[in-house]
């Protein structure tokens, strides 16, 4: 239920200052797509690499994406400098502070492991590094931070089932599993053995779908998969029995509105799905995927989007924020404080 604030009375002039300052979750950012140009230069440099591209300005113009695989091809290349726990350290680190810059005060991280070990890194290597960054930023931001383990939906099962056995020593430092990469071709079933299991182990369960692919993807993930959040999902809006379950249920998603931009998801924000859904009453919630490519962490596309959307004002920016909470994985208690907090924030802006 939202709070007793008259956000008729927030003046929109206010809107770029709470967009900013209000307290968030972050629950769709791929930890190897925050990985900026200058980083990647310094841990070639690091770790001996040599790059196709002469320096960054090179490798920002390559940054002319059509769609998800060409976004992949360039974003798969960028990881070859990741070699050492360190390097995954500096590269969630690096992120965390931007986040907590941003007021997220919740990231719910995804890691590519297989990208990872394909390339001869383990995942203990990858786990410890990013571990260590979450762990310092809970006690020197004050950002809550956990991982989630993505499975690459362009290999197979068994390539899944073997990254969960590699990952299984270190159980305790992920609290679920997701699925990426290219969407089409690789249904939800596909992986609906691997998801048995990991709900079995306790993990949380989530899964990109009805970015590229068709709604029915949206629907496989909620019925093969099981999952208790779809990433994207706005292809949703292209089928009114979904949308009706999904806001019956309150099953969140976690759309990326400068992310469907790049891609070619959606033509311009202005024609963005998002306020459908969100008038639809689902539990949608705003997130950045891949910041460093996509031109923006989450508050360039909070911004960018109420920007583009006159139409909406403080009611909507409390309400994805909001959305955000009820959307994530902490216990009740943890969500009714930063709810509370975020209450607060808006109820001081009415004049
Ligand atoms: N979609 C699929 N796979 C991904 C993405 C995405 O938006 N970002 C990183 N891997
Ligand atoms: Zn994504």
């Amino acid at each position: 239920m939202p709070p007793p604030i008259d956000f008729d009375r927030i003046p929109r002039d206010q809107l770029p200052w709470l967009l900013r300052k209000m307290p968030k979750a972050e629950l769709h950012i791929h930890i190897e797509g925050t990985l900026e140009p200058e980083l990647i230069f310094t841990l070639a440099q690091r770790n001996g690499v040599n790059l196709a591209y002469p320096g960054v300005e090179a490798l920002r113009e390559a940054y002319a994406f059509t769609n998800l695989q060409s976004f992949l091809d360039i974003y798969y290349a960028g990881t070859s400098v990741l070699r050492q726990e360190q390097d995954f350290c500096d590269m969630a680190w690096d992120y965390l502070e931007k986040a907590a810059a941003d007021h997220v005060v919740r990231a719910e991280i995804f890691f590519d492991p297989q990208t990872h070990t394909e390339r001869g890194v383990s995942i203990g290597t990858v786990i410890r590094g990013l571990r260590r960054a979450c762990q310092r930023a809970n006690s020197e931001l004050g950002v809550s931070a956990d991982l989630i383990l993505c499975f690459l939906r362009h290999l197979s099962e068994d390539a899944a089932f073997e990254t969960l056995g590699q990952a299984l020593p270190y159980r305790e430092h992920i609290i679920g599993v997701g699925l990426d990469s290219s969407e089409i071709g690789h249904p939800p079933e596909k992986f609906a053995r691997v998801y048995a299991r990991c709900r079995e182990l306790g993990l949380n369960a989530v899964a990109h779908a009805g970015e590229e692919g068709p709604p029915a993807y949206i629907s496989g993930a909620l019925d093969m998969l099981e999952v208790q959040r779809i990433d994207h999902g706005v292809r949703s809006a292209d089928d009114p029995e979904l949308l009706q379950r999904l806001a019956a249920s309150r099953l969140p998603l976690t759309v990326c509105p400068l992310s469907n931009v790049k891609l070619r998801v959606c033509r311009t924000l202005a024609e963005h799905p998002l306020p459908a859904l969100l008038s639809a009453g689902l539990c949608a919630t705003v997130n950045s995927d891949d910041p460093a490519y996509f031109g923006g962490y989450i508050n360039d596309n909070f911004l960018a989007l109420f920007e583009a959307l006159p139409q909406w004002g403080a009611r909507e920016a409390w309400q994805l924020a909001s959305n955000s909470f009820e959307a994530s994985f902490v216990p009740p208690a943890q969500k009714a404080i930063w709810q509370a907090e975020l209450d607060r924030l808006f109820a001081a802006a009415v004049v």
